[in-house]
């Protein structure tokens, strides 16, 4: 399974809206299309967003403000503004070469989930005390859908269970969206693997009874001092970890790290607004006109990260 693609002069991207009850592909042929998706997290996930942004420019060609447009539609992701620019240096050269650009990231990103995917199980089963298997904690949907095939964190829960090496997932549900409750299952599910779902609230208080031995998230952007922004309520799980003594790891590609933000408080945290916290899924839970405040991301300092594992490498901040 792909969760996008060049597909005969269009994108396809599997539409995440509609997970899990219906796995539905969408043909985009224009910016316009691609940035309404992006918007509405149709496609999602930093790796993916990067993926994404660089097949965008095949549909902008040399339209600067279709490109700059593209670049802006979700902030967090440094992601989406490096495949963005990585497809558009090509420009000069022709459609042909900016659609190879895009088609190299595409092919990179898959290898380097991998990469990720192996190196990252070897630290915890380097580092853990080996007992029957690795009890795994995750927010937010880091797997293949959040890539292209396969993902970063949940990719190595995925190889620890192909090495028969994984206990079980604990999925954060991840309010207000619910990538873990709608995608992380589904994900796991067709895996295989075994997994439980808990409340986002649940997270740091299972740390603290022992039920986990590793936090995994991924990142949508890590600045050059290795604080980390992730889906909201990463942080809070970090905190939990470092009180509970349980190894913090971020999984990220290197395309993630962000040498040009020199700290966590330099990142621009995407707002999406009152609508999702007082509905879910279209049902309104909040009376009619209750403010809300909805940061999509939070920002965890380096200091309470174990290690940052990418494709190339195994950083300690
Ligand atoms: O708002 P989303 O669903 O795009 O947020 C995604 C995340 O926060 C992921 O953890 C991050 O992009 C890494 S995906 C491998």
């Amino acid at each position: 399974m792909r969760t996008i693609d060049w597909v005969d002069g269009a994108i396809e991207l599997i539409d995440q809206t509609l997970l899990p009850e219906e796995c539905v592909t969408l043909r985009v042929t224009t910016v316009d299309e691609l940035v309404d998706a992006i918007r509405r997290l149709a496609v999602r996930g930093a790796p993916a967003l990067g993926v994404a942004g660089a097949l965008g420019v095949v549909l902008a060609g040399d339209d600067p403000a279709l490109i700059a447009r593209l670049r802006a539609a979700r902030p967090t992701a440094v992601n989406l503004a490096w495949g963005v620019d990585r497809a558009a240096a090509h420009l000069g050269e022709g459609r042909e070469a900016v659609l190879a650009a895009a088609l190299r990231l595409r092919d990179d990103d898959i290898a380097a989930c991998r990469a990720m995917g192996e190196r990252g199980a070897d630290l915890l089963e380097s580092s853990l005390p080996s007992r029957g298997g690795l009890r795994i904690m995750t927010v937010c949907n880091t797997g293949g859908l959040a890539a292209v095939e396969r993902g970063t964190a949940l990719g190595v829960a995925q190889t620890l269970h192909e090495r028969g090496r994984l206990a079980e997932v604990l999925a954060l549900e991840t309010r207000p969206l619910l990538q873990g409750a709608r995608l992380t299952t589904w994900e796991l599910a067709r895996m295989g693997a075994p997994h439980r779902l808990v409340a986002d609230s649940a997270g740091p208080y299972l740390l603290a009874r022992g039920e986990v031995d590793a936090v995994l998230i991924g990142a949508d952007r890590i600045a050059a001092n290795g604080d980390t922004a992730n889906k909201i309520g990463s942080y809070a799980l970090a905190l939990g970890a470092a009180r509970a003594g349980v190894p913090f790891v971020v999984v990220a590609p290197e395309s993630t790290i962000d040498p040009a933000t020199p700290t966590g408080e330099r990142i621009e945290i995407e707002d999406r607004g009152p609508e999702e916290i007082v509905t879910i899924r279209g049902v309104r839970l909040a009376p009619e006109g209750t403010p809300a405040l909805n940061p999509a991301f939070d920002v965890t300092p380096h200091d309470l990260v174990t290690a940052i594992v990418t494709e190339a490498r195994v950083i300690r901040p």
